[in-house]
């Protein structure tokens, strides 16, 4: 089985290369394979021979991409057109990714695979042409759309908050806002699972929400990151470091939806899967993020 990870130095594309270890997996960075290039997107095929792609690179700027219109959607619609539809030519199995930002964020409770997009932003918009994209081009394919994203790789909130309490330094947390922050290792496993099951009913193919379980704002985000590192015996007054804004208080240029919440449902039934609580892949993000700090 060849299977070829694109984007590998993503969040997503650096974890997928510790769980696709034991198969005949090739990981490409950007200089290896730019997405938006149709010559690199013929290559990847006569190349590799790929039986599965997986496509983890994306135009991910979300408010810049508001200003870069033209980009975001090269990479994330365009591009994933002309992967998609070699992939339908050459009979690949596609696993792409996409995003809660492909809705408005209006309903209240879980968004489904079945429910309608309206996305409000540029990188919103750009990720469901993208999906389009697949479905029109007929190839086999598994989407899963995720939620706030994050890993020791690259910039996200935990991170952030990580480095900012550590330094003693005061935050302003968004409160109105709410959805279900999800490892990139936790996706890559369940990608492994998935392409693991599908090889023996491609039937499961199609679009899937993939998030860790469970509902809670960047503040509360934030009050659980705090509560584990008093729970250690720390003794500083990280609640007092942290303030609840609404979003009108914190002004992004791109709108982020109100309700990223997505219905697991479909994922769980299929593929016999429990999705784990948001709270555990947290702690395991903290106890990583401080031996990588302590050892450097
Ligand atoms: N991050 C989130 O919170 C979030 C939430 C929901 C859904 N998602 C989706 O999950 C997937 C993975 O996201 P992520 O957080 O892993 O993203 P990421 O960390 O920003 O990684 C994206 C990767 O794509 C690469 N890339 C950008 N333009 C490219 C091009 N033209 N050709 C080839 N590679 C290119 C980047 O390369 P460089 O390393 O060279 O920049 C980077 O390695 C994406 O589809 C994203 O839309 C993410």
């Amino acid at each position: 089985m060849s299977i070829v990870i694109l984007g590998k130095n993503g969040q997503v594309g650096s974890a997928l290369q510790h769980s696709f270890v034991s198969t005949d997996v090739v990981a490409l960075d950007r200089s290896q394979f730019d997405i938006t290039s149709k010559l690199a997107v013929q290559q990847l095929f006569t190349q590799y021979s790929p039986q599965i792609i997986i496509n983890a690179t994306a135009y991910t700027a979300v408010d810049k991409a508001e200003n870069e219109i033209d980009l975001a959607n090269l990479v994330n619609r365009e591009g994933v057109a002309m992967l998609a539809d070699a992939c339908a030519a050459n009979k690949v199995l596609l696993v792409h990714y996409s995003t809660d930002y492909v809705f408005d964020g209006e309903k209240e409770g879980f968004y489904s695979e079945l429910d309608l997009v309206n996305p409000q932003s540029v990188y919103g918009s750009s990720k469901w042409l993208g999906e389009e994209a697949v479905r029109a081009s007929g190839c086999d394919y598994l989407i899963f759309r995720t939620s706030w994203v994050y890993s020791l790789t690259g910039n996200n909130f935990p991170k952030a908050i990580m480095k900012k309490l550590l330094q003693g330094q005061e935050l302003r947390v968004v409160d109105d806002q709410f959805g279900a922050p999800t490892s990139a290792d936790l996706i890559a496993a369940v990608t492994f699972k998935c392409v693991q099951k599908l090889r023996d009913d491609i039937n499961l193919c199609g679009l899937y929400n993939l998030t860790a379980k469970g509902v809670v704002s960047w503040f509360g985000f934030a009050q659980q990151m705090i509560q584990v590192l008093q729970a250690e015996g720390q003794a500083q007054d990280w609640m007092g470091l942290i303030e609840a804004v609404s979003s009108n208080d914190y002004k992004s240029i791109a709108v982020r939806p109100k309700n990223s919440c997505l219905s697991l449902s479909k994922i769980e039934q299929k593929f016999g899967l429990e999705m784990p609580l948001w709270q555990k892949d947290v702690e395991i993000f903290m106890k990583e993020f401080k031996e990588q700090r302590d050892a450097t």
